[in-house]
């Protein structure tokens, strides 16, 4: 008896769990993104140290492994609460640390307004290779198709020529402007094509 409840236990906590454990691995065609997790911590600090990478993000770099350690841990408690949260990008044949892109639950960006965000942040060595554009369609796809967000927005410097370039070349309509940190940004937003 004692080992059939046991047996049901166990079904019941795969069942409840795996969902969970399974989240947010995308592949496309060079690349895999999967969760952040503790070990990235060395690349989080390689990636956001570079001042080049902070240009349109408030130009302040970090300047300590325990910063980029707590990005990390943020991402981790996002996973947990709110089911998503940016990914890792790794060259699948290589295995490199590429950055991070994907979904965020934003409530900061926006005073009028909580939203989906999506996002992408890369090492400078790994820019200019279509890997951010490649990583946003599967972002917007995963957001659409398996969560079946009802929208997602999206925000650049109006002067980033580079994110406004994917922004627009994945099909994200412009909709306005607004006001971030003294910062005029663009704003995007796309509703769920599938819905
Ligand atoms: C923005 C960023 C993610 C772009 O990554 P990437 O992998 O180089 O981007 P992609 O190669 O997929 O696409 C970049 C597009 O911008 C275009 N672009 C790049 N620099 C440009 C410039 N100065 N002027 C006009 N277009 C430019 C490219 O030509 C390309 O478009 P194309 O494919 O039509 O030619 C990368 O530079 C980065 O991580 N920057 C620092 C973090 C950051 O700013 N994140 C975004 C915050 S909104």
């Amino acid at each position: 008896m004692n080992e059939f409840i046991v047996y049901i236990v166990a079904i019941i906590l795969t069942v409840k769990i795996a969902p969970i454990m399974d989240f947010q691995h995308i592949e496309t065609k060079r690349l895999l993104l999967r969760p952040v997790t503790t070990a990235d911590v060395h690349d989080f600090f390689e990636l956001d140290s570079n001042p080049k990478v902070h240009v349109f993000l408030e130009k302040k770099p970090v300047k300590s492994i325990e910063e980029s350690a707590q990005m990390v841990a943020d991402i981790l408690q996002q996973y947990k609460t709110n089911g998503l949260g940016r990914l890792a990008i790794i060259n699948k044949k290589t295995n490199e640390f590429i950055g991070w892109a994907g979904l965020k639950y934003e409530k900061i960006l926006r005073k009028e307004f909580n939203y989906y965000d999506l996002g992408y942040r890369l090492k400078e060595q790994f820019w200019g290779k279509g890997y951010a554009t490649e990583a946003a369609i599967a972002s917007l796809d995963y957001g659409f198709k398996d969560l079946k967000l009802k929208e997602i927005g999206a925000a650049a410097d109006v002067d980033h020529l580079a994110s406004n370039a994917i922004l627009k070349k994945i099909g994200m309509p412009v909709s306005g402007t607004f006001t971030y940190k003294n910062e005029l940004c663009n704003w995007y937003n796309l509703k769920n094509p599938y819905l």
